[in-house]
């Protein structure tokens, strides 16, 4: 069997996902990352099984990874969707591969949602801090077994998702709402210019150069804030007071679960 893994990650947790997955799944496994960009340059998926993962943004998965899940999608493929989110509520998220997979009549047979530390997590307003932990990523491995096993033994189930009480048509709120609570992070003095911070934003709202954030571009992921190694960036709420509303609805652990 072969698997591609496509996959986003800004800040890293859904990395640490499909990497624990995908050790149990199959020897030959490409892993495709993609971004906000991608979606110009992506090409239909050639393996037997493509899992796709990402983070929530706003209760779903972000349309511009979306429309790169679609384009890698050909029919009668199987497929796996993952949702890795912060600890609030993975929204909408689930059903979107469902319906990803209906539209292009790919057989979806298996979903997760992981828990991986929230964005906007702060060391004095925390939330879901340090997940994916052992567990998550124990239920990550448990998963990527069941997935193999499910192909191997030739199973053509589709998973049923659960209804949430979080509804579709949160998909057609637009995107960028983040911003009116989130700051775009600004360079506060340690910066050497290494660059590391452009080359990763998902958006390319950094200018090479001057590493001036384009406010349009910026989709407030913090890439750039989590990624600088001398914590050059500074990352704030517009109204202050709101990290530790956030931190209180975010204070009881989910469990990353899955179904099959
Ligand atoms: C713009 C934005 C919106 C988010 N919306 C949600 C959300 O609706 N629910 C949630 O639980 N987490 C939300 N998060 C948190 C991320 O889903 C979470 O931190 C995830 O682990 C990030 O994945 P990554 O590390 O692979 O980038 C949001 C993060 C960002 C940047």
């Amino acid at each position: 069997m072969t698997c591609e893994i496509v996959y986003y990650s800004a800040t890293e947790t859904t990395t640490k996902v499909v990497s624990v997955l995908s050790k149990k799944i199959s020897e030959e496994v490409i892993f495709s990352r993609v971004d906000m960009t991608s979606y110009k340059k992506v090409v239909p998926s050639k393996a037997d099984l493509i899992i796709f993962a990402s983070p929530v943004y706003g209760g779903r998965i972000p349309s511009s990874i979306m429309k790169c899940f679609e384009m890698k999608c050909t029919k009668a493929k199987k497929i796996v969707g993952i949702a890795v989110y912060g600890n609030m509520s993975c929204g909408v998220s689930l059903k979107q591969y469902s319906k990803l997979a209906r539209k292009h009549s790919c057989l979806l047979i298996g979903v997760g949602a992981f828990i991986g530390e929230h964005t906007y997590s702060l060391e004095e307003a925390p939330i879901a801090r340090c997940r994916p932990n052992e567990t998550d990523l124990e239920q990550a491995k448990l998963f990527g077994l069941a997935i193999q096993d499910k192909v191997n033994r030739g199973i053509n189930e589709e998973v049923k998702i659960p209804n949430t009480l979080f509804p579709l048509f949160i998909e057609k709120f637009p995107e960028g709402m983040v911003k009116v609570g989130v700051k775009k992070p600004i360079i506060q003095g340690s910066c050497n210019g290494c660059g590391l911070c452009e080359k990763s934003c998902p958006t390319k709202a950094i200018d090479p150069n001057t590493f001036i954030i384009d406010n349009k571009k910026c989709i407030r992921c913090f890439s750039c804030v989590k990624k600088c190694n001398r914590n050059a960036r500074k990352a704030e709420l517009i109204i202050k007071g709101l990290k530790y509303l956030f931190s209180y609805i975010g204070r009881k652990n989910k469990e990353s679960a899955w179904i099959i």
